[in-house]
């Protein structure tokens, strides 16, 4: 059998980790670098002695020799760490002043410089997308009257689809029924108002913001989320609009290979109305825990803005058409970084958030 390059490596690399043990300050490390791994290392020599093999043996070789590479590249961290520690430790020693009682801390307390979480970051990049599509951005109250949050969306006291955004509410000893609000439609109220007032239709806008919900968390619900609303009102919109914008949204958001589907749902203040529903970023549409075993998640609702609410805020339907639409920010966050778990969001827990600085 011919020799090949590497018949020593196990005696070099011994001798290496052995030179590595032996190095006693950083400064003896820093001269020893470029031998122990640079390119005067014997590693680096039979790297260069490869060339003289056939393709496939130095293909394993190759192999070999970084696994021995990355053993002795890892024990020559592992000794500076080491140094640096006991290096230290002197200047400590060397640095102390004689204060009598006083103890004098090692280093001293500072505060790391916090970055925004993960929703706020979410919200931005929503934003973005929707601006790039020619929407505004809009804010809305968080606590609303009755009247915003149900009533001018078509839910009179009484409607049964008020138990689907069952809420916190405030007593503010007024006869007036005050809420937190449970989505953020309350904002289109808001906006569409303030265009009959000021004579500014058209609208294409869209407005984050917190809401609240009698819900108990799981996997996928918050008591306390975010959503983004958004409407158009124009004229001649129609359904086509609505399904391009979502399909849009969706592949700039969560990329081409992700669907959206929309599928006939109930919403009071819109008809018709739909379900909006993206392939389940963490199966790929498999199926798993987080979308109960159907390859989809449901992001929100939207619609054509049903006639009723046109004529709460005073805009004429035979006029004006329009779509609206709403879903969870932190469905996004959780569909667009695979977070199998939403409460993850709100646990304040470091390791977590310190992943998305
Ligand atoms: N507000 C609805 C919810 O929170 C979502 C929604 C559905 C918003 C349809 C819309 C819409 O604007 O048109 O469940």
């Amino acid at each position: 059998m011919t020799p090949s390059p590497l018949d020593d490596l196990d005696a070099r690399t011994g001798e290496l980790l052995a030179l590595i043990e032996g190095l006693t300050t950083l400064d003896e490390l820093r001269d020893a670098e470029a031998t122990l791994v640079g390119r005067r290392s014997p590693l680096a020599t039979m790297q260069r002695s490869l060339g003289s093999l056939e393709p496939d043996e130095r293909r394993d070789a190759g192999a070999t020799l970084q696994e021995a590479r990355r053993v002795v590249e890892a024990a020559l961290a592992h000794r500076r760490a080491e140094l640096v520690a006991a290096d230290r430790t002197q200047r400590l020693e060397a640095d102390r002043l004689d204060l009598g009682d006083v103890v004098v801390s090692d280093v001293a307390w500072r505060p790391a410089p916090g970055h925004p979480g993960l929703v706020a970051t979410t919200q931005r990049a929503l934003e973005d997308v929707f601006v790039a599509m020619g929407f505004t951005v809009a804010d809305g109250p968080e606590v609303e009257s009755d009247w915003y949050n149900f009533e001018a969306l078509n839910i009179p006291p009484g409607h049964p689809a008020r138990g689907l955004w069952d809420t916190f509410y405030v007593d503010l000893g007024e006869p007036e029924t005050v809420v937190l609000r449970t989505h953020t439609s309350p904002t289109q109220i808001h906006l569409m108002e303030e265009a009959v007032a000021n004579h500014a239709l058209p609208i294409h806008s869209v407005m984050p913001g917190r809401c609240y919900r009698r819900d108990t968390p799981d996997a996928r619900h918050l008591a306390t989320f975010h959503q983004v609303e958004g409407i158009v009102v124009d004229r001649g919109i129609t359904f086509a609009d609505l399904a391009g914008v979502i399909e849009t949204f969706t592949r700039a958001y969560f990329g081409a290979d992700i669907d959206a589907r929309l599928r006939p749902g109930y919403f009071p203040f819109t008809e018709p109305s739909a379900e909006f529903e993206i392939t389940c970023t963490l199966c790929r549409g498999e199926g798993c825990r987080t979308c109960s075993h159907t390859g989809w998640i449901e992001l929100g609702g939207c619609g054509m803005i049903d006639p009723a609410v046109f004529d709460a805020v005073g805009i004429d339907a035979q006029e004006w058409s329009g779509f609206a639409f709403g879903f969870g920010i932190d469905r996004c966050a959780q569909m667009r970084h695979e977070v199998p778990d939403m409460r993850a969001l709100i646990e304040n827990d470091t390791r977590f958030l310190r992943q998305f600085s």
